[in-house]
């Protein structure tokens, strides 16, 4: 035993010895002192804005839209931050042949329509410009859009041949950005995913509509029947053309491809937007699986990044205007894991209750705090769910989330604030306003049937000289998450069938994920645990994982480390490292399974980026090794 840990020990430092410029290179574990995300100049905060999709589906004109940005400015809520106007599917006449340039279907898009010219959307982007908004406009990534699959009675599909109906971007990335970004002046991308998804070869579809077939590159049954490297290559081609027609990085890249192909790892890397799940319904139950498709994804976003949980609905069947507490409800939930702010309502009529929720200036500045530090879930249940998201003011947002049909109790502890439990804390009311008198340790709720309260926080840090690392999730990136299998996340609501049918076999986990790095749990959604020792704070992650976080002038990282108690690998060893701007810091030395919580601390002072690496450069077993950097933190 004593000879065979030696061994192992010596193996792996012997692979620590390879720390030179050669190994470097090809070692994704390696500390690259840097940021790995692209600093974008856009998306510094979630995205707000409004968009047609929810509100008219392909029925979309411009009265329409130039209707909803009137009200956006005329009622404040533009000067709130709902700047973005987004035109969805349904715009489209055609392509052009032989040239390839799209036309605007002017009849809806009048504006557009100048004698003796190519159509044109600047005219109408110049006016929203005017208004002091931004214009988003809608595309797909592969050579046909959503509507041409799932719209097929819609009157504003694509005419003409079959090439003429080819208006997605397959071919054409660098034409169509050019003509979007450089010639029409828009300011915002969606680009959605059927073109590679639904037009296979001897589809119905397909032959049936003579389109050109496209052999799916997504299989949301099966991310083994995904190609994740090229949907990644796709999506990554249009943001180096955005980058290339917009040089000063004005522009938003919405990924629509509904969490598919492992992209709430890699989505952050390429565009400032992704979508985590499939579409959003006007229904409860399906806005708890697109909240839960985000909001179990906290380490994955940051200033520029965001997961996306999809456009609002509410206004809308089960969120409408009789279904205020559902409508509050759906909206912080969006507001706290700093989900895109996207309303999709017909403005022009709108009811003063619905304008207070989107209106409302506390709960839209929780989301936009520019700290983009999403919520992170501090009490998980199917039943309530208690989250919290640390503010740049030093306080915090906590929401009580009631998910069921029955009145709860919910009680709030000062430990889930990350509070001091012998210190008062004050809780702020965001909806009514009201601040209650202050409790010291824990205060108890009774929630409504789906409702959710939202309230900031003031008390004294637990941490008075430093933050955990899991209440800044905004300043760590998660380079490398150690996931070696892309693997579908069970964590989500799985509600019946979104269109509200029962047939086949149910609805399966589907999205990739599982098993990626979380604040304050372990990847498999367990309490933190190293040998016996529970941790309420910290990071949970695979070994051979790497982790960027931006000190933000703190003098010193501290934790206590080791393998996590619900590892299914019990076997291997693991060594973590810190290190400041690229140097070598401090190591743990190889620890084993059941070993006590080890203390790791490194003086940072004067790095910018710290990274944080574990490695097990042999596995003896391919079941993941689960670890974790508890209490994790920064200090003074
Ligand atoms: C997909 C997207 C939606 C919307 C429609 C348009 O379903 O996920 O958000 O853009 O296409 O057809």
């Amino acid at each position: 035993m004593t000879v065979r840990f030696l061994l192992a020990s010596a193996a792996l430092a012997g692979a620590l010895a390879l720390s030179g410029p050669v190994a470097a290179q090809s070692d994704p574990l390696a500390p690259t002192a840097r940021w790995s995300v692209p600093e974008r100049a856009q998306g510094r905060t979630p995205p707000m804005g409004w968009n047609s999709w929810n509100a008219f589906r392909t029925e979309v004109d411009e009265a329409k839209v130039l209707g909803a940005a009137k009200v956006l400015v005329d009622s404040g809520l533009a000067k709130l931050g709902y700047t973005y106007v987004n035109i969805d599917d349904g715009w489209w006449l055609k392509r052009r042949q032989p040239d390839g340039r799209l036309e605007i279907r002017t009849a809806i898009f009048p504006s557009a329509q100048a004698e003796g010219k190519d159509s044109s959307f600047r005219p109408y982007t110049d006016t929203l410009h005017r208004m002091g908004l931004k214009a988003g406009i809608y595309t797909d990534v592969g050579r046909n859009a959503c509507s041409q699959a799932y719209d097929l009675h819609s009157p504003n599909l694509p005419e003409g041949t079959t090439a003429e109906r080819e208006v997605g971007l397959l071919g054409h990335v660098d034409q169509d950005i050019g003509l979007y970004f450089g010639e029409w002046g828009f300011d915002y991308i969606k680009v959605d995913a059927c073109g590679i998804n639904v037009y296979g070869p001897g589809t119905e579809l397909v032959r049936k509509h003579a389109y050109t077939a496209v052999p799916p590159l997504i299989d949301q049954g099966a991310i083994n029947y995904t190609d994740v490297a090229r949907v990644k290559a796709l999506y990554a081609e249009v943001a180096q053309a955005l980058k290339a027609h917009n040089p000063d990085g004005d522009y938003i890249l919405a990924l629509c491809n509904w969490g598919s192909a492992n992209v709430r790892a890699w989505g952050k890397d390429v565009g400032h937007m992704w979508r985590t799940s499939g579409d959003i319904t006007p229904t409860w139950t399906r806005m708890l699986h697109n909240f839960d498709s985000a909001s179990t994804r906290p380490l994955y976003a940051q200033p520029g990044a965001w997961n996306d949980p999809d456009i609002l609905f509410v206004g809308h069947g089960e969120f409408d205007q009789n279904h205020l507490t559902e409508a509050r409800s759906h909206f912080a939930l969006w507001a706290m894991i700093n989900a895109p702010l996207l309303i999709s309502y017909d403005l022009r009529q709108v009811p003063q209750s619905l304008m207070e929720i989107w209106g409302d200036a506390d709960v839209v500045r929780i989301n936009q705090d520019p700290g983009g530090h999403q919520a992170v879930i501090a009490y998980a249940s199917d039943d309530v769910q208690i989250l919290v998201k640390t503010l740049s003011n030093g306080k915090k947002a906590v929401a009580l989330f009631n998910r069921g049909l029955g009145k709860v109790e919910v009680t709030l502890t000062a430990e889930q604030l990350k509070f001091a439990s012998d210190a008062p804390i004050q809780l702020r009311d965001l909806w009514d306003k009201s601040t209650a008198a202050p409790f010291t340790g824990e205060t108890t709720f009774t929630l409504e049937p789906r409702q959710t309260r939202i309230f900031e926080a003031s008390g004294q840090r637990r941490l008075t000289d430093g933050v955990y690392l899991s209440e800044i999730p905004g300043a760590v990136n998660v380079a490398v998450d150690g996931v070696i299998a892309p693997e579908p996340d069970p964590v989500v609501h799985r509600m019946r069938n979104a269109w509200g049918e029962t047939r086949g076999s149910g609805e399966r986990p589907t999205y990739a994920g599982w098993g990626g790095a979380q604040a304050d749990a372990t990847p498999y959604d367990q309490a933190l645990r190293i040998g016996g020792q529970g941790f309420d704070s910290g990071i949970g992650v695979l070994t051979n994982s790497r982790l960027e976080v931006r000190s933000a002038g703190y003098r010193h990282f501290e934790a206590r480390v080791g393998i996590d108690d619900s590892t299914r690998n019990i076997r291997d060893k693991a060594i973590f490292y810190v290190y400041g701007d690229g140097k070598l810091l401090a190591q743990s030395g190889p620890v084993s399974f059941g070993d006590p919580p080890r203390p790791l601390a490194a003086d940072i002072a004067g790095a910018r980026i710290v990274e944080i690496v574990v490695r097990s450069p042999s596995l003896s077993s391919d079941l993941p090794l689960v670890v974790t950097w508890g209490d994790a933190a920064l200090r003074r």
